[in-house]
């Protein structure tokens, strides 16, 4: 069991709240001049590690990122700002949750780009999951973000089980009938 911090045991969201913004420079862009997811995924990743790590007191790891949704692209010139705060914490883990947005500073346009959920891990000085402080909720949409955040664990724990069970049959013929109507073949 890891050990509790009696020193800090709650914090409130509002302690660890975190934003960056990034300058969208052509360095950043693909082939097709739009900003490369990776940059973007790169750049959460680091507020994720901010807030998680400002909220544990300790240094954290990311363990787990939920879907990242691209809902707009991103375009060379525009400012990126990450919004996270903490969603909801476990023992050793917590969820992050990050808004971004893009903004055109020309045309005075703001879009939201995506938001996801990232769970990072406090580690100990021995590299082991170490207590993080409970979290103190003070309006309504962080008990809604906490609650949101407790139900996507549960589903995605039963999911992972389902995933897991996956299993393909040895025999040639049963999997040519599960592949019928995709659009694949099995070379001779
Ligand atoms: C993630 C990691 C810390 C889990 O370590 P572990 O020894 O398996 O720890 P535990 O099983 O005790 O789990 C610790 C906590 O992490 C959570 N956790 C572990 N794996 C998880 C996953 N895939 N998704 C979400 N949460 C996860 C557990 O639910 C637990 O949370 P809780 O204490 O709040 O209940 C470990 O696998 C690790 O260090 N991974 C590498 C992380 C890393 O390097 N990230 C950067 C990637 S480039």
């Amino acid at each position: 069991m890891p050990a509790i911090n009696n020193d800090q045991p709650y914090k409130s969201v509002s302690f660890s709240e975190t934003v960056i913004t990034e300058l969208m420079i052509p360095s950043y862009s693909n082939f097709g001049g739009k900003i490369h997811g990776g940059i973007l995924l790169s750049l959460m990743d680091k507020v994720a590690y901010v807030c998680a790590a400002k909220h544990a007191g300790n240094y954290c790891v990311t363990a787990s990122i939920d879907t990242v949704d691209f809902l707009q692209p991103v375009e060379v010139g525009e400012l990126v700002s990450l919004m996270a705060s903490v969603n909801y914490v476990g023992k050793t883990s917590l969820v992050v949750g990050i808004r971004v947005i893009s903004e055109n500073i020309k045309t005075n346009t703001v879009q939201h780009t995506n938001t996801s959920y990232f769970t990072m891990v406090a580690k100990d000085e021995e590299n082991k999951p170490v207590m993080i402080p409970g979290l103190i909720l003070q309006n309504r949409d962080q008990v809604r973000r906490f609650i949101e955040a407790k139900r996507r664990r549960q589903i995605k724990q039963s999911y992972k089980q389902e995933i897991d069970s996956i299993t393909v049959p040895d025999e040639y013929e049963l999997c040519q009938q599960m592949l019928a109507g995709e659009r694949c073949q099995i070379a001779q």
